[in-house]
């Protein structure tokens, strides 16, 4: 049987590269920049922060198509992220989503320059390509989404959760709980945002959007574990990165931590938090209780 996650999937990921596609092709920049852009952003990848943005709009009974501009800015630090995470001062990978790193073909300061780029210009989409007419005060909701990202994404968020990551390497003695804080700002932030991002534009009571966040930041965690079981585990031409990479930086992961099984364990209690805090929200959630199981039975 043909799963509504999968024709969502499919569709979420042929509607967000055209529209990534269709942003890049209206950015007037050195053509060097917009093709090490183009080159990270359009190498594949799941497009799950955009589903999320999407799946909630729609759960929220409002048309997904509102949605765009804030999932490809999503979608544009999240690429901005990854683009710095494989630099050499950082996890010094070569492979990312199936092909060599940006700063493998760009060189470190045109893939630096290129993830400054994404991240940016996220920030620019949110109010270039915001559904004006579907809100009474559009204005409010744009300021509110900049900060959420500035905060999500910024030094309180993912960026200070990559700091945090760095700094726990080489760290036997790094407590479970300290590695919790790593993975919540590394990694859920990001998706809490994403999610946050469709309860702003799909119009979310109070309740909803917080118990949706509450969703968000166990699905991002569980999202995190699962990453970290991939690379002890996974198998390289799936996920089109460098599988061992954690163990060759001696990053503390729930693997190193706790060992596989261990770790499964967390991540399935997470799974079952994330769907107790969905069932709070209210909301149509087929798709997305389905979204949560994708997420983490996924091999890539
Ligand atoms: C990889 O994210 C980095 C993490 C935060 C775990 P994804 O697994 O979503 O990577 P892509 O976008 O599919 O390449
Ligand atoms: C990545 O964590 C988190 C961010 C990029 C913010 P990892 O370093 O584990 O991600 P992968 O495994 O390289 O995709
Ligand atoms: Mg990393
Ligand atoms: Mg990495
Ligand atoms: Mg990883």
């Amino acid at each position: 049987m043909i799963k509504q996650i999968d024709t969502f999937l499919k569709e979420n990921q042929a509607h967000i590269e055209s529209y990534l596609q269709q942003y890049l092709s209206n950015i007037e920049a050195p053509p060097q920049l917009v093709k090490a852009m183009e080159y990270s952003l359009m190498a594949g990848g799941k497009r799950i922060r955009p589903a999320f943005v999407l799946a909630i709009i729609d759960a929220l009974g409002k048309k997904k198509s509102i949605g765009y501009g804030a999932a490809c800015a999503i979608e544009m630090i999240h690429t901005y992220s990854l683009i710095h995470d494989d630099l050499p001062a950082m996890d010094d990978d070569d492979y990312r989503r199936g092909k060599l790193t940006n700063h493998k073909v760009f060189g470190e300061a045109m893939a630096i320059l290129a993830g400054d780029a994404l991240l940016t210009h996220a920030f620019y989409l949110i109010t270039h390509d915001f559904p004006t007419k579907e809100h009474q005060n559009p204005a409010a909701i744009q300021v509110q989404m900049i900060q959420e990202l500035s905060k999500y994404a910024g030094p309180m968020g993912m960026v200070g959760g990559q700091v945090l990551d760095m700094q726990g390497e080489n760290n036997p003695a790094l407590s479970l709980e300290e590695l919790y804080k790593i993975h919540q700002h590394k990694t859920a932030d990001l998706l809490t945002c994403s999610v946050r991002f469709g309860c702003y534009l799909g119009g979310a009571s109070s309740k909803q959007l917080d118990a949706l966040s509450e969703y968000a930041k166990h699905i991002g965690l569980a999202f995190q574990i699962q990453d970290d079981i991939l690379d002890e585990v996974g198998d390289e031409q799936k996920l089109g990165k460098k599988v061992g990479s954690d163990r060759d930086n001696e990053k503390t992961t729930f693997v190193s931590l706790l060992g596989i099984e261990q770790a499964t364990k967390k991540l399935e209690e997470h799974v079952a938090l994330s769907k107790q805090a969905l069932d709070q929200a209210q909301v149509k959630d087929s798709l997305l209780v389905e979204l949560t199981d994708f997420m983490i039975q996924r091999d890539h």
